[in-house]
C-alpha cells in the first residue's frame, strides 16, 4: 500500500477516478473552449461537468469526515483556486443541508516550481509567513496537481512547523510518475497518465487557466506558449 500524507484511507477511496494509460481522451469538437486555444490543444482529457461530479463526492467524503468541525482551507495557488473554490462551495451546500456544520476560514498560500512544461529545482513559497494563523487548527491543504510528491512533501513540512491540531489534502489530480515520493493526498479527484495537462485553473506559463475542462496541450500549443 501506497503511504498517505496523513491518514490512510481505503485504497480505492485514494486513488479516485483512475484515468488508464491508454486513454485517448474526447475529440475536441464535442466540446465548446475558448477560440482562442484551437490549434493548442490535442483533446479534451476530463471534462468540467465530470470534474464538477467529481468534486461533488469529495466535497461529501471531507463532510462526512470532518463536519462539525472548524477548518482552515488552505489553497494553493495558482493552480488551486478554480478546485479549492468549487470544492468550498459545494462543502457549503452539504453544510447547510445537514445536521453536521463545517466552519471553514480560506487561506491562500503560492508555490513556483513549473517552467514550460517542467518542474525547476527551486520550489518557490510565497505568502508561508501567513502560515502561523494554522497553529492549532485543523487543516484542509487543497491543490490541483500532485506529480512527483516533492512539492506536497516540502509544503507538508513547512505547515507542520506551525503545529496545526489536524492536516488532510485534497488534490483534484494525482500524476502516475515513476519517481513519486509516495506522498499521496487523503482526497483525489482523479488519477491521471503521466502527461502534461491544462485547463481549470492549470497553466502552461500562464496560460490556459481560463480552459473550463482539463485538455492535453498540443506541440504547437507548447511551442506557441513556450518561453
Ligand atoms: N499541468 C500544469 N501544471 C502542472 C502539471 C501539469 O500537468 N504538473 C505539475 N504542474
Ligand atoms: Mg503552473
Amino acid at each position: 500500500m501506497a503511504a498517505t500524507a496523513v491518514n490512510k484511507l481505503p485504497d480505492s477511496a485514494e486513488r479516485g477516478v483512475v484515468i488508464p494509460d491508454n486513454w485517448p481522451g474526447y475529440p475536441l469538437d464535442l466540446f465548446t473552449f475558448p477560440e482562442h486555444y484551437s490549434g493548442d490543444l490535442d483533446c479534451v482529457y476530463i471534462p468540467h461537468g465530470v470534474i464538477m461530479d467529481r468534486t461533488e463526492r469529495l466535497a461529501r467524503n471531507i463532510m462526512d469526515d470532518l463536519g462539525d468541525r472548524d477548518i482552515v482551507v488552505l489553497c494553493v495557488l495558482k493552480g488551486g483556486y478554480q478546485f479549492c473554490s468549487d470544492l468550498v462551495e459545494r462543502i457549503k451546500v452539504l453544510s447547510c443541508n445537514s445536521s453536521k456544520s463545517l466552519l471553514m476560514r480560506v487561506d491562500f498560500i503560492r508555490l513556483k516550481s513549473y517552467l514550460n512544461d517542467r518542474s525547476t529545482q527551486d520550489l518557490q513559497i510565497i505568502g508561508a509567513e501567513s502560515l502561523s494563523v494554522l497553529s492549532g487548527k485543523n487543516v484542509l491543504i487543497v491543490e490541483a496537481i500532485v506529480d512527483t510528491g516533492k512539492t506536497m512533501k516540502t509544503l507538508l513540512t513547512h505547515v507542520r512547523a506551525f503545529k496545526p491540531n489536524m492536516i488532510r489534502v485534497a488534490g483534484l489530480l494525482v500524476k502516475r510518475v515513476p519517481n513519486s515520493s509516495g506522498c499521496l493526498p487523503d482526497y483525489v479527484g482523479f488519477e491521471i497518465p503521466n502527461r502534461f495537462v491544462v485547463g481549470y485553473a492549470l497553466d502552461y506559463n500562464e496560460y490556459f487557466r481560463d480552459l473550463n475542462h482539463i485538455c492535453v496541450i498540443s506541440e504547437s500549443g507548447k511551442q506557441k506558449y513556450k518561453v
